[in-house]
Parts: structure tokens; sequence; C-alpha cells
């Protein structure tokens, strides 16, 4: 099948491909050399970056898959290191190759000595997210013999060592924020058991992990794994087809994650909760973010992609009843806002027209919060979970034949051509 083009008085055909699922894309890649234009798609809401078959969204009908398994399965049945290696290598483990993954990964929790003194250099009050930004980058400072991207084995390696080390580096950016020493990974926990651990052990006593805690966190990072390609993987993809190495990308996907319309909204959505404070207030703001003259959103409402509700969402909430339920919260003055909010937005014409639903950041801040995290944190925890998605996507890219550096075009509306003025004549 092709798609006919014609503009001003030339016709061209552009070849269409089929994916498995999901929407047919019309490969425009000689549209400029046949017609001297280009396409124009700034927010990229009808292209297509790249081809993967890491994970598919159908935002009308709210599905999810991770390699074909829907989201809601790996939720009650995986563990999160299960589904990194089912992100990783496109299917799921068996118990030996889960035993050696799980193996290989606290193997290389730890992180080289020397970064404790990379953070000395922060202010104690900076954000967790800028100071993960940086340490994460300066990985590539480390580790040297696995930065050659063009070695299968090294891009293996360098892959292990981000999954293994976020947890440390995200648990070190919010011990120096509080001013508490770091806490080394203990070898004989599971992978959130000793990130829960690193965040929440002093010196001065035994820490025992709660068992339902841990499980609950686990499953919110499986939710935040990966995400087809938002701006975040996108920009991971990007820094990665120049060549640069992989943690300087997953660098820069951290960066890109931290602001309020992506990752950030997570934080966001819990001071808006807090800023409404009761369920008496919601309709002042429910019509703030329906007037074009105020640019209050409602955090954790709306979505690019799913247009029903967000799937992550619903398990979040049903993971938010469940940690507050262990931790005996029993009225949440945060979640009376947050259900109350969910219930009058999802009954407003504007939020119905415009098919805005709660997305995976409208229940999450919740749940943190009563774990014990402070808002700073959040989205440091989902930069901790979408590494996995950011390194199956930069390892995909790498690996595919077809791969050249990303460089768009643009639509030039500035000055023609003109002369310098010399600064006495101006
Ligand atoms: C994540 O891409 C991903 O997959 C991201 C993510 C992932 O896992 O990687 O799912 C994680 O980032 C989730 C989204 C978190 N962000 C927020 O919750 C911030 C609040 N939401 C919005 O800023 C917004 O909905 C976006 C950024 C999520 C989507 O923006 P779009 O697709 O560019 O949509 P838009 O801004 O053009 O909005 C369409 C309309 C607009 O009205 P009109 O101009 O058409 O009249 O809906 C309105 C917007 O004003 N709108 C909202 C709204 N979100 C959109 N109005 C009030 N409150 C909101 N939250």
């Amino acid at each position: 099948m092709s798609a006919h083009i014609t503009v001003a008085n030339t016709s061209v055909d552009m070849p269409v491909k089929e994916g498995t699922i999901g929407p047919s894309v019309i490969d425009i890649g000689k549209l400029y050399g046949q017609t001297g234009m280009f396409t124009y798609d700034p927010g990229f809401t009808s292209t297509a970056s790249c081809e993967s078959k890491i994970t598919y969204i159908d935002g009308d009908e709210g599905i999810l898959l991770y390699r074909g398994y829907p989201i809601e399965q790996l939720a009650e049945h995986c563990d999160f290191l299960e589904t990194c290696y089912l992100l990783l290598y496109g299917e799921l483990p068996t118990a030996a190759q889960k035993t050696d993954f799980d193996y290989r990964i606290t193997r290389h929790t730890m992180v080289h000595e020397q970064m404790m003194r990379f953070f000395q250099g922060f202010r104690r009050d900076a954000h967790p997210m800028a100071v993960l930004t940086a340490s994460v980058g300066a990985l590539s400072a480390f580790y040297h013999d696995s930065t050659d991207i063009s070695d299968p084995t090294q891009r293996m390696i360098a892959s292990m060592r981000m999954i293994a080390k976020i947890p440390t580096l995200a648990a070190m950016a919010y011990k120096y924020s509080i001013g508490q020493p770091f806490v080394y990974p203990m070898n004989s926990l599971d992978y959130t058991s000793n990130f829960l651990r690193m965040c929440f052990a002093v010196p001065c006593e035994e820490y025992k992990v709660n068992p339902i805690v841990a499980r609950a966190l686990d499953r919110i990072f499986i939710l935040h794994a990966d995400h087809e390609q938002n701006a975040s993987t996108s920009t991971v993809r990007l820094a990665g087809s120049s060549g640069a190495n992989p943690f300087a990308c997953i660098a820069a996907g951290v960066a890109c994650l931290w602001g309020p319309a992506h990752g950030g909204a997570n934080e966001a959505a819990l001071k808006m909760l807090q800023e409404i404070g009761s369920v008496d207030r919601i309709p002042e703001y429910i019509k703030r973010a329906k007037d074009k003259n105020d640019p209050f959103r409602l955090m954790g409402f709306g979505h690019r992609v799913y247009k029903n509700y967000d799937p992550r969402a619903k398990i979040m909430q049903k993971t938010t009843h469940e940690v507050l339920g262990e931790l005996g919260i029993k009225d949440d003055p945060l979640l009376d806002v947050a259900m109350e909010l969910e219930r009058i937005a999802l009954s407003d014409d504007y939020f119905v027209e415009k098919k805005l639903y709660p997305n995976i950041d409208f229940y999450s801040g919740i749940t943190l919060k009563a774990m014990g995290f402070p808002t700073s944190m959040f989205t440091v925890l989902f930069a901790l979970a979408r590494t996995v998605g950011w390194i199956a996507q930069w390892k995909e890219m790498i690996e595919d034949p077809s791969q050249r550096i990303g460089r768009p075009r643009q639509l030039y509306i500035g000055e023609r051509k003109r002369d310098y003025i010399a600064v006495n004549q101006r």
C-alpha cells in the first residue's frame, strides 16, 4: 500500500508500513528529496520516530503491553527484575535465567567509593533530581570499560550497571538531602527491599523491610518501567543516536523526565492536592483548570496518548488503598480530595469532551508519601523505574542496523539574508 501525496505541481507515492498491531505509518523518508518540502509536527502528535518491539499502547482502549504482555498481568504476577529481563531480552525469564539475572544485577549495586565525594559538592537542599541527573552522568567518568557502545558485551555490562546502580544513587540523593549517612546495598535483599533499606535504614538500629510496602513499591516500579516513545525515552534515543555513552544518554532522560508535564507531574499532582486541601475547594480548582486564561492544569490528569483511563492509574489507585490500609492510614485527606476530584472531573463535560482521565501520576504521590518519601523524591522514583525502559529502548536503537543520527529540520520563519551594520550606524 502507498500514500499518494500531491503538493504544488509534484505528485509522489510514499510507502505505507504496517506494524503487528496499531496505526500504520507513511514512510516519508524520501519526501524532501522528491518535493523539497519537510513535514511539520512540532509536538510529534502524528509522528512515529522509530520501529520498536518493546511496548505497545492503545490510547483509546487504555491498553499497555510490555513485549505483548498486558501491564495488569505483569503487575499481578511479576516482580520488577523479572519485568526488567522481559523488557531487555523480549521474553519472560526461565527460573534459571531469573536467578542468574537477579545475581548479576545484585552484584553491580555498589557505586565507586569516590562517588561519595562527588555528592559532597551539592548543597544539602539541592533537589534530588538535580543530584540524580548529575550523578548518573558522572557514572561515565568511572566506567570506561563499558562505554564502547559498538561492543555488545560492553553494552550489556553498561545496561546491568545502570539498572543496578540507579537505586543506590537514588537512595544516596535522598540520604544526602536529609543529612543522614549513606547506606550500602545489602546483597541478601531483593532489589526493591534493598532500595527501601538504603533509603530508610540508619546505623543506630536494625531496619526491617515491610513486605507489603516492598511488594507495592516493586509493583509501582513495574507500572513505570517503560511507555513507548514518551518525551524522556525519545530524549534517550536522540542522545544515543550520536553514539554518546549510555550513562550520558540516561542522564539526558532523567533531565527530561523532571519536567512537570512529564515525570515531574507526580510531585506537582501531590502539591496540587495539598494546595486544594479539602473537598469543598475542588470546584474552584476545576473552574481554574477549565479557564483558558489560567495556566493552572489538573496535574495527574490528561495524556498525549491515553484518551481513556490510563491502565496504570487503575492499578495505582488499588495499590494506594492497599498501602494506606497496611500502614493503618484510615482517612488520608489527600486521598479524599483525590477521589472526589476524580469523581467530579470524570463527570464534567470539559474533561469528558477533551478525554482527560487520571494518569499514572495522579495517585502515585499519595502512595509514595504514605511510604515515607518526601515529595521531592517522587520523580526520582519514577526515574529509577524508567531506567530499564530507557536502557531497553537505547539498546534496541543501537542494535538497529538502519540506525542513523537523529537530526530533525525546521520551518524557518526568521529574517531573510541581510548585511552587517556598524555599531555607530545602528
Ligand atoms: C507522563 O508520554 C507519556 O507516555 C508520558 C508518561 C510516561 O509514562 O512516560 O505517561 C508519563 O508524563 C504522564 C503525564 C503527566 N503530566 C501531567 O499530568 C501534567 C498535566 N497534563 C497535561 O499537561 C497534558 O495533559 C499532557 C502534557 C499530559 C498532554 O498534553 P498534550 O497531549 O499536548 O495535550 P494538550 O496540552 O494539547 O491538551 C489538550 C487539551 C487542551 O485544551 P485545548 O487547548 O484543546 O482547549 O486538553 C487540555 C488543554 O488545555 N488539558 C488540560 C489538562 N491536560 C490537557 N486541562 C486541564 N487540566 C489538564 N491536566
